[in-house]
């Protein structure tokens, strides 16, 4: 059991004797898993998260505090020890990815180590982006020294699906641009961050990175009713977003870097390679049981080929192995939210009712804190699974005739993140390629849809996402360009 009796305040590890809430495995072998405590954390006050503000509020001083004005090499050498000591903790780290949120030994590994690279690869661009600066106008003789200042204070807000990667990929670009950071750890996935408490107030002065625990409503709250948030980090859903940018006093001139909802889909040409494609769509739909916000979540296949690509991918769905996240080969692993499994059964029953069939033999198959995913098809409109992000284990699988039928429901909706595309004929593709760039970030020709690598930009249309993260833009993000003129170089 891992009792979290503190959280960081200016610089100081500070001892919580009020409420506490218990944190739930996923993992268990009863009936009611919500009997597995895995340990517990502080249910802070508004009092608190008001204090962990002004500590940042100080910090940044309006831009004339320690951290936005230290120098870039001492900025990095605090970057570099936190690093150094993360990285000592990385069995603690991944042994609580698994037991919180389910996610196998390979990508909770992975999810570590692509962290601590994203760390290195962002000391690095920061050195960059520091350098790349002087231009010249030479109609007007005027030099420019460009810089980049921080934007102020940060509230951070992290995922559970991702939640070492994804709140580090909002907080160390923040942090490492000059903003101190007020950071809510998510509600599941938040163990996890105690073995790293110390290490980032070993790193960091005091004020800069401030850590709360608690119910999102009780903290966030009075944080953005204060007005003292200069950008609000998240990566979540746009009904939270929008509600936290409606409660600043400012709300419309708050800066925002936002990773949001997607319904990402895949398109099946009449020519594409079948096997390759049911192999991608494999892993799109269904890596993490699904809860990816890049995760396939609606196959498009071209009615020519349906049937086959159906009865090869549902043949490939049955043979995932499911299991707790150590056993090795498991693919499927329990859901942390209790409620999914429910959620997942509605979506179902609502396809059924309305026509669709579940291809595969085991699809539906729940047991305690599982549903074994469900091929649906054919997928029409009217169903709430062609519309809902599912965030979970089942693929609503739709036939089309004509192209431009994906085309237009992509064109109608409220997502706009990635798409993959199976098809060889390079004269199809190609114009293809120039209409669906326009309905997304990022086409993903005959691969499934992901964020990485790192240092390509990730971002999304409409309400999928607001701003851009990746090593290099996220550094752009969380700062403002600034400039010295001058006649002289
Ligand atoms: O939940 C959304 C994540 O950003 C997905 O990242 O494509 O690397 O799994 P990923």
């Amino acid at each position: 059991l891992l009792h979290q009796s503190t959280y960081l305040v200016n610089g100081e590890l500070k001892q919580w004797e009020g409420e506490t809430a218990e944190v739930y495995s996923t993992i268990s072998s009863t009936a009611d898993y919500k009997h597995t405590i895995l340990g517990t954390i502080p249910q802070l006050g508004e009092a608190e998260a008001l204090e962990a503000l002004d500590s940042a509020t100080n910090a940044y001083n309006k831009g004339q505090g320690l951290w936005p004005t230290m120098k870039v090499i001492d900025r990095i050498a605090c970057m570099e020890k936190f690093v150094e000591e993360m990285k000592t903790k990385r069995e603690e780290v991944v042994k609580l990815l698994m037991w919180e949120i389910g996610k196998n030994l390979p990508d909770s590994e992975k999810e570590f180590d692509r962290t601590v690279d994203y760390i290195y690869d962002t000391i690095e661009a920061y050195k960059q982006i520091d350098r790349d600066s002087a231009k010249f106008e030479k109609n007007s003789g005027v030099y420019a020294h460009i810089r980049r200042g921080p934007l102020g204070v940060v509230l951070c807000l992290g995922p559970y699906n991702y939640p070492l990667n994804e709140t580090f990929t909002l907080l160390i670009p923040a942090l490492i641009m000059g903003n101190p950071v007020v950071f809510k750890p998510a509600k599941i996935g938040v163990l996890l961050i105690s073995p790293l408490l110390e290490a980032f107030q070993k790193s960091f002065p005091k004020g800069v990175v401030n850590i709360v625990y608690g119910r999102g409503r009780v903290l966030a709250t009075p944080i953005m009713q204060s007005g003292k948030v200069d950008v609000l980090a998240l990566i979540g859903n746009s009904k939270s977003a929008n509600a936290l940018q409606a409660q600043h006093p400012k709300g419309n001139r708050l800066r925002m870097v936002l990773g949001l909802e997607a319904k990402n889909p895949a398109i099946i040409l009449p020519d594409a390679d079948l096997d390759l494609a049911v192999e991608e769509c494999i892993a799109g739909t269904l890596s993490f049981n699904g809860q990816r916000c890049t995760a396939l979540k609606v196959i498009y296949v071209h009615e020519s080929v349906v049937e086959e690509f159906n009865r090869l991918f549902a043949f490939k769905v049955d043979q995932l192995k499911f299991g707790n996240p150590w056993e090795a080969g498991s693919k499927l692993t329990p859901l942390p939210e209790v409620e999914k499994p429910a959620y997942i059964q509605e979506l179902i029953d609502d396809a059924k009712e309305k026509g669709a069939e579940i291809l595969n033999k085991k699809g539906g198959e729940t047991t305690e804190n599982f549903i074994f995913p469900a091929v649906l098809y054919p997928v029409t409109k009217d169903m709430r699974v062609f519309k809902e992000e599912q965030f979970g284990p089942v693929v609503p699988v739709v036939s089309f005739s004509d192209i431009e039928e994906p085309l237009h429901d992509m064109a109608e909706s409220d997502y706009g993140q990635q798409v993959s595309l199976f098809g060889q004929n390079v004269h199809t593709l190609s114009p293809l390629i120039d209409t669906l760039v326009n309905l997304v970030c990022r086409v993903n020709l005959n691969s499934s849809c992901q964020r990485g690598p790192d240092v390509y930009p990730f971002t999304g249309r409409k309400d999928s996402a607001y701003g851009t993260l990746s090593v290099h833009d996220a550094l752009r993000s969380f700062s403002i360009r600034t400039f010295v003129a001058s006649k002289d170089n």
